[in-house]
């Protein structure tokens, strides 16, 4: 806990000494995971991104802030596993449900979901917290599958982008657990 100026009434109690279990792995903390510095973000289709903020390998599973500029679309896929949202800012939806959410709305889509997903334009920017369990499966005009991509293929995606923009491919790798 950093020694900061303050009565709160928990100011008293000690800090677990050994919090970590031995092969714990360390948390992450993000200031400010919405950025505005668009180096942050991975283009992931033409018109939305993706800001990584936590990427398992191993549960082929990822929490990331996507986020679209203006309208914005991220072409047709089937999910086989969950996807769990929450919208910071913005307007966005799926063609296939009738809501449209915005700034505070959860969303939890169903493993066995195919969807298409768009951003309104807004006078914000859409900023969606969300967790995915991967693959996406892309689906063509028809619903059949055409292409996969899982978390292998966002982190390589991740780790290139933020080399070219100059924020090394290791601050994709310090999100790893
Ligand atoms: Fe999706």
């Amino acid at each position: 806990m950093p020694a900061t100026p303050g009565n709160e009434f928990w100011r008293g109690l000690k800090p677990i000494a050994e919090s970590f279990k031995p092969d714990a792995l360390p948390e992450v903390y993000l200031p400010n995971a919405p950025i505005e510095d668009d180096r942050y973000y991975v283009p992931f289709s033409e018109t939305v991104s993706s800001r990584p903020l936590w990427i398992s390998p191993q549960q082929n599973k990822w929490c990331d802030i996507l986020m679209a500029k203006s309208a914005g679309l991220v072409n047709r896929h089937y999910h086989p596993h969950e996807v769990f949202a929450f919208t910071l800012s913005g307007k966005w939806g799926y063609l296939e449900h009738d809501w449209i959410a915005t700034r505070g709305d959860f969303v939890y889509e169903t493993p066995g979901e195919g969807h298409t997903l768009v951003a309104y334009e807004h006078e914000e920017p859409m900023r969606v917290f969300f967790i995915v369990k991967g693959p996406l499966i892309w689906l063509d005009e028809d619903g059949k599958a055409d292409g996969a991509f899982d978390v292998h293929d966002y982190i390589a995606l991740c780790r290139d982008h933020y080399e070219k923009v100059g924020l090394g491919a290791a601050a994709v790798d310090a999100l790893f657990r």
